[in-house]
């Protein structure tokens, strides 16, 4: 069948494959089904590039990508790679994506679902109904500013350094998707730096300060330390709804949040770059907050929700299709009110079910909607 929308898939190490395959059989799902087609196209990223080609990611892959009109990416990374030099390390092929695709807005969603309420470390009260976007500035920061490296001293000590380095414009198109998601959602946007102690934070609320008060007068805004967003996420993180914060900020109050909502094995996540005024079209790669998880890799009891959901995030944002993201989300939360749950997420009283079960499940959930 005829297709316009080219997926990439980038299934990974560790757990990553085993997740994908079964998110492929929605995909097939939907090409039966709903007369949705995919072309498909698979390559190796991380460790399992590595292996074959010496490389975490080749140009060829790094071209098909940019290509893509959306890649989704499984997980990369374990400790077979632990020893590589740090250019060859499979986290490098994710980063290349990033870069050179230009996905400066990284969207985590942190939701609860109903049924997961009880799971999460915070009293019930406090996380269910819980639904909280971090949007995290992606392609800048402390993980690609120069200089970076480690140097001998004259006393034959070492130095090792990094540079937290933003620029306006990169602090306002990533301030613009924070006023674009709050105004789809709840309306409320929290910006995070630490402007008490950086300099690049300084600049951050510098600017964030001047967009709110130039094109977000409708939305409420407030500006907040990063240690201390770290503590509100755990004392009351209902009060929140957007937050936006640089790229090493938001890779750990994305883990706090993600923690929050019962199951790191759920959460998916977006990395969009900037539409194109021509094509409307923009780079976008989807992938599970999740890592590898080497140590329960190749035992069917990996979570395949996270990367289901992000699966449905390229239906949003990538392809325009909503209304099957609708009904995926829709599928996924009626098979966890049934009581069907992996191994990450079990409890006392639910059945216990495999990574293939708990898609056949959601495949099931899907067969009655249509
Ligand atoms: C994440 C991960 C990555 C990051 C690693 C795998 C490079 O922790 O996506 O949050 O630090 O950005
Ligand atoms: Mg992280």
């Amino acid at each position: 069948m005829a297709s316009n929308r080219k997926l990439l898939v980038l299934p990974g190490d560790g757990i990553g494959p085993e997740v994908v395959r079964e998110v492929l059989r929605v995909v097939d799902w939907m090409a039966k089904k709903r007369s949705v087609s995919f072309e498909l196209q698979e390559g190796l990223a991380g460790g399992a590039s590595y292996d074959l080609h010496g490389t975490p990611l080749t140009d060829e892959t790094m071209a098909d990508a940019v290509d893509a009109d959306a890649v989704l990416f499984g997980s990369v990374g374990g400790p077979k790679y632990d020893d590589l030099p740090f250019e060859l390390k499979p986290e490098r092929g994710l980063l290349r994506l990033r870069k050179e695709m230009d996905l400066f807005a990284n969207l985590r969603p942190a939701m609860v679902f109903d049924a997961m309420a009880d799971s999460s470390s915070l009293k019930k009260e406090f996380v269910s109904g819980l639904d909280i976007l971090i949007l995290r500035e992606l392609t800048g920061g402390i993980y690609f500013a120069e200089p970076r490296g480690i140097e001998l001293l004259p006393d034959g000590t070492k130095k090792g350094y990094d540079t937290n380095l933003y620029t306006t414009p990169e602090i306002e198109r990533i301030g613009r998707v924070a006023i674009d998601m709050a105004r789809k959602r709840r309306g409320k946007i929290t910006s995070v730096e630490k402007s008490n102690v950086m300099m690049s934070g300084v600049l951050w609320r510098e600017v964030m300060t001047d967009l709110f008060a130039a094109e977000a007068q409708d939305l409420e805004t407030e500006h907040m330390y990063a240690d201390n967003c770290g503590m509100q996420l755990v004392r009351n993180p209902k009060q929140f709804d957007v937050i936006v914060t640089d790229n090493l900020f938001g890779d750990m109050l994305s883990d706090c949040a993600a923690m929050l909502t019962g199951s790191l094995g759920m959460l998916p996540s977006a990395s969009l770059g900037a539409v194109d005024e021509t094509t409307g079209k923009r780079h976008a790669l989807y992938e599970p907050v999740h890592g590898s998880a080497p140590d329960i890799a190749g035992k069917s009891l990996a979570n395949p929700i996270a990367e289901l959901l992000s699966f449905s995030m390229a239906l949003r944002y990538s392809f325009d299709m909503s209304d099957d993201a609708d009904m995926i989300d829709a599928a996924i939360e009626r098979v966890l009110a049934t009581g069907k749950r992996t191994a990450d997420i079990m409890q006392d009283g639910m059945t216990a079910v495999s990574t293939e079960g708990m898609m056949d499940s959601i495949l099931g959930e899907l067969d009655k909607a249509v």
